[in-house]
């Protein structure tokens, strides 16, 4: 993999400056986050945990720049990730950033080979290229005998880890993971797991892991939640 990992630090990785994010609803505006801040240092697996509700989600997609804040800024190496223009942010979720959803949005009607290429192929990358890295990372996650497989044909823990072969196949600096494990047998989720510690151990990948498996969460050095629309260190 790419030595984009072994860079130096000398600034802040990932930086959130108080961030307030809420949301209308019928009863009345609630905040979700509320002057929430945080450091992530390069190379830093970060598990979010915590009650239904409280914001993981949210967090996620201020972090993948999905979602814009009401207030606050983020910055990646101290560069204001949503002042950049449409392209470089778009360039910025692709590459950047590998994002598992929560809802894992596979396109059912494409295999499972089809959706893991797509991100080479809106990085404009040609066919011959993305499709060996795409087949290798499938046969990483276990799905060597699946590639073929429409999406619909799957299982829920194959479609969860085609959506992490998506989100991987392009080697991002960073990973954002909502729930990988959710779907997951025991056997899958310590698979995955295994994966997961790999690539943050011997790439440096930065990872932030939403997860209420608590045996992933202590897998990760950190582990964080969100109390008061803050986030915590837990202990
Ligand atoms: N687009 C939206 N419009 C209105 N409310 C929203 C929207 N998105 C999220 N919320 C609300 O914000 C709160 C936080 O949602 P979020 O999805 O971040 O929670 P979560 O911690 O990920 O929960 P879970 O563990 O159930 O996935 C919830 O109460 C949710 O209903
Ligand atoms: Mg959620």
């Amino acid at each position: 993999m790419a030595d984009i990992h072994n860079e130096k630090q000398t600034t802040p990785f990932i930086r959130l400056e108080s961030i307030s994010k809420g949301f209308e609803t019928t009863n009345s505006p609630i905040d979700i986050l509320s002057d929430a801040s945080l450091s992530i240092a390069q190379g830093e697996s970060i598990a979010v945990v915590g009650e239904s509700g409280i914001g993981k989600s949210t967090l996620l997609h201020i972090l993948g720049a999905l979602d814009k804040p009401d207030a606050g800024r983020f910055f990646f190496r101290e560069k204001d990730v949503f002042s950049m223009d449409k392209t470089r942010l778009a360039a910025f979720r692709n590459r950047t950033i590998g994002f598992v959803f929560q809802f894992h949005y596979l396109l059912s009607e494409f295999t499972a080979l089809e959706n893991v290429m797509i991100p080479g192929f809106i990085a404009g990358m040609p066919r011959r290229e993305i499709r060996p890295e795409a087949e290798a990372i499938l046969v990483r996650v276990g799905l060597k005998d699946r590639l073929s497989h429409r999406v619909t044909d799957l299982s829920g823990g194959e479609q969860q880890r085609v959506a992490l072969a998506r989100a991987l196949v392009l080697k991002p600096r960073i990973l954002l993971a909502d729930e990988p494990t959710g779907n997951l047998d025991t056997k899958n989720s310590a698979q995955v797991h295994d994966f997961l510690l790999q690539l943050n151990r011997e790439m440096g990948m930065t990872m932030v892991v939403v997860t209420h498996n608590m045996k992933l969460a202590r897998y990760m050095q950190r582990q964080m939640t969100i109390h008061e629309g803050k986030l915590v260190d837990i202990e």
